[in-house]
């Protein structure tokens, strides 16, 4: 696709921004689905990224440094959350799904049982780039808010019959941990039955992130993490409960064919659980 009809980033989002933390990912997904598509197949993602004029070299310099093993733990993270999710709509077909942070997150188009009803969360410059990329649809609709202006909870549509799904990539560790909880005791009593998965990180890898985001040069830091989800959330209100939750790498099989240095890192944050993927529900 020629430059010129291509979609620039920094007309939307500002170099360093918080925002611009959704551009990692899409290229994770786009450049390694096609690689490794036996860790996720996302054709949405490499038909979008023909759009976007960005430097994405950054990106891949942050999310890579000396190995891959981070992109790969992109591609895991969609996976697991498109399983979680498929596994909900065997009992709810008809569900409502909310995407916190979802800036150019393609899970819609992997799950679509065309059925489902589902809202992309973004702040207003995010989602406006967004737009640009991946129109609305009659079934999936985008909010323009910050997760922390729960205004957003009447925009959604939902019933408790056919159910009510959140998910949130890449995204709890920003906030600090009373943001967070006050976020979730208010999902809890607006949304009851809810679920929501997503994934969090260790002190140790919170700290790692933010010594390389400063190295880099970018504004960005984050805030919260946890270690065992089974010690804090339900303490956080006696209604939420943990559905699962699992250090990202033990549920995926090592490909004997990946480079050594990924499968060592792999091993290793595996056993240094610095990754994890949590499922939550709120009790009624
Ligand atoms: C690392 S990206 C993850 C994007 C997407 N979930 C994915 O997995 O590809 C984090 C996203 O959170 C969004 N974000 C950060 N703070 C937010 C807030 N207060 N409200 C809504 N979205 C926010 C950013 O704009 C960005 O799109």
């Amino acid at each position: 696709m020629a430059k010129e009809s291509k979609i620039t980033s920094e007309n939307f989002i500002s170099k360093g921004s918080i925002q611009e933390t959704m551009l990692g990912p899409l290229w994770a997904r786009a450049t390694y689905s096609k690689l490794y598509p036996e860790l996720l197949n996302d054709e949405k993602a490499i038909e979008i990224i023909e759009k976007v004029d960005h430097n994405f070299l950054e990106a891949k310099e942050f999310l890579t440094g000396k190995n891959e093993f981070r992109l790969f733990g992109l591609l895991v993270r969609a996976k697991k959350f498109e399983n979680a999710l498929l596994k909900y709509m065997e009992n709810y077909p008809y569900t409502t799904v909310v995407n916190l942070g979802a800036g150019l997150d393609t899970t819609f188009f992997r799950v679509d049982n065309g059925k489902i009803k589902w809202y992309d969360l973004d702040l207003s410059n995010a989602i406006e780039f967004r737009n640009q990329l991946i129109p609305e649809g009659p079934r999936n609709k985008c909010i323009s808010k910050s997760v922390l202006d729960f205004s957003w909870f009447d925009d959604i549509e939902w019933s408790r019959k056919n159910g009510i799904f959140f998910i949130a990539g890449g995204f709890v560790y920003y906030f600090k941990q009373e943001d967070l909880k006050e976020l979730f005791n208010n999902i809890m009593l607006k949304f009851p039955g809810a679920e929501i998965i997503f994934d969090a990180i260790s002190k140790l890898a919170l700290r790692k992130f933010n010594q390389l985001a400063k190295k880099a040069g970018k504004g960005e830091s984050v805030y919260f993490s946890v270690k065992n989800p089974e010690n804090l959330f339900p303490l956080w209100s006696e209604k939420i409960e943990v559905v699962d939750w699992f250090p990202l790498w033990t549920r995926t099989e090592i490909n004997p064919t990946w480079n050594n240095r990924t499968k060592k890192m792999i091993k290793l944050m595996r056993r240094l659980n610095t990754s994890k993927i949590v499922q939550l529900r709120f009790s009624k």
